[in-house]
């Protein structure tokens, strides 16, 4: 058995130390009055600073067990454990504060607000979390002085120093992303969820931006799941989840390294035929 064997789940990723929790998620999308299940039952567990990469063929479910995880979709059956919270026995209210202070959500398409700069961009979940505590609408002066030491500390981070004051408009893919991760990480939150993150980026691209968050996350043991159709891009994760028709059916433990090597993973996916 070689490092790269499949293997049961982490034992690290169990117990006190276990950031996200998923046990017997089921949902099914009623299409044309057929139901269809779309998770069929999953289950896992992801550990304090564990990069978790989710791979599978499109329209297995990635998205929206991804969406399960963010506090977005509600599953029919099963439960979604964030930082010791069951999400769906939330109500809404207190479910959109959770979602705002310990879930950090990026999409393949950045979703940048396009009227603020891309410091502004990063600065408004900090922004947010302030709201209705503080003097003024932003908060303390002090409040303001340590939002923007942390942006300007995240923006160093990945690699944005510079391009504190453009709009999104007037910046590359790739910088676009790195903002869009920064906005996501400034909260410190207790997960890091991406979907697709390097699916409109080239591959040189989709490297660095990769190399930047494998690095920042690792500095900073931040828990992060991310789902990808790339070897390349999953490589980059401690362990890959392989979905298949709504259910996790392989799991492939790639470890940390400085140069991730995509050719382990690919060949199980090979014998999976996948
Ligand atoms: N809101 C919805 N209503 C009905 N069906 C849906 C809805 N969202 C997703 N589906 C269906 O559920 C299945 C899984 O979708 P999902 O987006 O999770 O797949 P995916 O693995 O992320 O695919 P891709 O790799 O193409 O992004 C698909 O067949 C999709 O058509
Ligand atoms: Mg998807």
């Amino acid at each position: 058995m070689t490092d790269h064997a499949v293997l049961a789940p982490s034992a690290s990723a169990t117990g006190a130390d276990t950031v996200v929790s998923v046990e017997g998620l089921r949902k099914a999308y009623r299409i044309s009055r057929q139901p269809r299940d779309v998770l069929a039952g999953v289950s896992l567990e992801v550990g304090r600073g564990e990069f978790v990469a989710i791979m599978g063929p499109s329209g297995c479910g990635k998205s929206t067990l991804l969406h399960c995880l963010g506090g977005l979709e509600p599953p029919d059956e099963g439960r979604v454990v964030i930082a010791g919270r069951d999400l769906y026995a939330l109500d809404d209210e207190r479910l959109a504060v959770f979602r705002r202070d310990h879930i950090g959500l990026v999409f393949q398409f950045f979703n940048l607000i396009p009227s603020l700069t891309a410091a502004e961009n990063v600065a408004l979940p900090l922004r947010l979390r302030g709201r209705g505590h503080g003097a003024g609408r932003w908060g303390s002066p002090n409040r303001r002085r340590v939002i923007r030491d942390r942006v300007h500390a995240l923006m160093d981070q990945l690699d944005l120093h510079g391009l504190q004051g453009h709009g999104p408009e007037e910046i590359s893919g790739g910088e676009q992303q790195r903002v869009a991760l920064a906005r996501a990480l400034a909260v410190a939150p207790s997960v890091l969820l991406a979907d697709e993150p390097t699916g409109n980026l080239d591959w040189a691209t989709a490297h660095e931006v990769m190399a930047l968050l494998a690095r920042l996350c690792r500095s900073e043991d931040q828990t992060t799941v991310v789902v990808t159709h790339d070897a390349r891009t999953a490589a980059w994760a401690d362990r890959v989840l392989v979905m298949r028709d709504g259910a996790v059916v392989d799991e492939v433990r790639l470890g940390r390294r400085d140069t991730p090597d995509p050719a382990p993973l690919v060949a199980r996916l090979v014998e999976l035929g996948l």
